[in-house]
């Protein structure tokens, strides 16, 4: 886990160009209007009212601007608040409260503070070892991805357009993800497909984990759930893999850039495939042969075998790409791509038990080919068409830099 951490900011380091020109000074004496709600110095003291101190200006910005056109955010009472705020406001706004320190002990109390006793009291009691546990794995059999690689170590976020986390209010963390789950609030698809799959105890096992992530450091993060995967024969699949050699080679390494690797690919993902080219829900004419005649036990046998395979490594360029590293590890949220690190790991490993492919060391022609496939719909056999609907948002511009990039992994 350390080393992915560590790659992650590695990674996303370089991407956090501010563009954002705010006055913190003049924030401060717009901010006058602010302080009933969210506290002078930005630590309200009403628990579903959000801390703002020490939050990203660039992603209070874009808030403001989305509680303004009211098109991704809908708040009662925070529409009426943007709604008379300038573009300039807002980045003086931004400035001024992401100026602020986070720890409220350090930035002078709230203002308001009498009204603090305003929630209601929790149903459900967060355990902020499980949520820890969630927060820095995320769940690969229900395709929950990990917080950690978006939100940042104890929920402080490296990608200036993703919020920080730690120590913001229970019950607003909690709000929040109800509405990403209900999809109330709707402007980011992946908090809306992993808080879709949240249970009510784990959003308030997240919501206790993220009070205060620091006081927690040396808790042991708690595992509450196990994951099933597929599981072949080695030497049998080995046995039925005469067939296969032609193409993928005999130990899955193909040598020709337009058939994929499959050595090391996850079993899980080996074995949906082969299922999907033989029902036709995955459409390749010379897939499709292939498979008819394998009973399922075959498939699962042949899965396991090319899974048991070592990837050989392929040919790392001299430079990273430096747009196809910003895409896949940030995304871009003003066209609405999901960063590829959130499914596909921060390594490229992928995850077995969710079915998300590994993409490192595979052949660019073919990565090249897929996504060109995902994006025409030739491709459709991804789950609630997750690779579809970031597909359809990439140009021939951001296809080459992601495969150029990928080779630097
Ligand atoms: C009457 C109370 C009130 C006032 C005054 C108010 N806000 Fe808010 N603000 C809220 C509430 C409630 C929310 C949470 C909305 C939700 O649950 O989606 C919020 C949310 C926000 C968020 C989103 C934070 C996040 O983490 O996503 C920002 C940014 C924000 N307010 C900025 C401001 C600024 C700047 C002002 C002053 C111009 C202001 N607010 C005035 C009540 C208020
Ligand atoms: C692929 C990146 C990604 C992953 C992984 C991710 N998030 Fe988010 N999250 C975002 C983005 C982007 C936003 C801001 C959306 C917006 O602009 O409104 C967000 C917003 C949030 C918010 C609202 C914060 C606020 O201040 O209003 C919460 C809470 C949250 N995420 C929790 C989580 C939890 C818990 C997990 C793990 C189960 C998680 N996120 C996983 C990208 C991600
Ligand atoms: C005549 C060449 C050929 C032969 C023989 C062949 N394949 Fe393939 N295989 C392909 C091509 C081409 C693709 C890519 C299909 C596409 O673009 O969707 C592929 C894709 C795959 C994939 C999907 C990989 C991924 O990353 O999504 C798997 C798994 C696979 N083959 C397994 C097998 C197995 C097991 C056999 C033997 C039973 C086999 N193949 C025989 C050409 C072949
Ligand atoms: C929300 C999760 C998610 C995100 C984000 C995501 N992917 Fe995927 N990706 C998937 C899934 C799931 C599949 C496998 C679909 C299937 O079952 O056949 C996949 C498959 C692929 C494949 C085909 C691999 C193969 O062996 O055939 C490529 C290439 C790929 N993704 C690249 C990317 C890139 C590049 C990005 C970022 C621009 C990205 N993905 C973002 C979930 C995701």
């Amino acid at each position: 886990m350390k080393k992915v951490i560590v790659s992650l900011v590695l990674g996303l380091g370089m991407l956090a160009t501010a563009n954002a020109q705010g006055d913190a000074e003049a924030g401060k004496a717009k901010a006058a209007t602010c302080a009933a709600c969210h506290g002078a110095t930005g630590h309200s003291a009403v628990d579903t009212y959000p801390n703002l101190a020490g939050q990203h200006a660039e992603y209070i910005v874009k808030q403001l601007k989305a509680f303004k056109d009211g098109s991704t955010r809908s708040d009662a009472v925070m529409a009426p608040m943007a709604a008379g705020l300038s573009e300039q406001d807002m980045l003086d706004l931004g400035a001024y409260f992401a100026s602020q320190p986070i720890s409220p002990s350090e930035g002078g109390a709230a203002v308001g503070g009498e009204t603090a006793a305003v929630a209601a009291p929790a149903a459900i009691v967060g355990d902020a070892a499980a949520g820890k546990y969630l927060y820095e794995n995320g769940d690969e059999a229900r395709a929950i991805g990990a917080c950690i690689g978006c939100h940042g170590k104890e929920g402080a976020s490296d990608v200036l357009i993703y919020p920080n986390l730690a120590k913001q209010h229970p019950e607003y963390i909690e709000k929040q993800l109800t509405q990403f789950k209900e999809g109330t609030r709707d402007n980011n698809y992946a908090m809306s497909s992993f808080a879709g799959q949240l249970t009510e105890q784990e959003i308030a096992d997240l919501g206790a984990y993220l009070k205060d992530p620091s006081a927690v450091a040396n808790v042991v993060a708690k595992k509450t759930k196990a994951v099933a995967v597929v599981t072949g024969d080695i030497e049998l699949g080995k046995a039925k893999s005469a067939t296969c050699v032609a193409c993928h080679a005999a130990d899955g390494n193909s040598t020709i850039a337009m058939y994929p690797k499959i050595a090391g690919q996850h079993e899980s993902y080996i074995y949906k495939q082969l299922v999907e080219f033989k029902s036709g829900a995955r459409n390749n004419a010379v897939m499709a042969g292939m498979v008819a005649a394998l009973s399922d036990e075959d498939m699962k046998n042949l899965s396991a075998y090319f899974a048991s395979q070592t990837t050989s490594k392929v040919a790392k360029p001299e430079k990273v790409n430096e747009a196809g590293r910003k895409l896949y590890f940030g995304g871009d949220s003003e066209r609405g791509i999901t960063a590829c690190a959130a499914c596909h790991s921060p390594s490229g490993e992928g995850m077995q038990a969710a079915k998300f492919p590994a993409l490192v060391n595979q052949h660019s022609e073919y990565i090249k080919i897929q996504l060109e496939q995902f994006r025409s719909g030739v491709r459709a056999n991804d789950m609630n068409g997750m690779m579809q609907n970031i597909a359809v948002k990439l140009t021939d511009e951001d296809i080459a830099n992601l495969t150029e990039f990928l080779k630097s992994l």
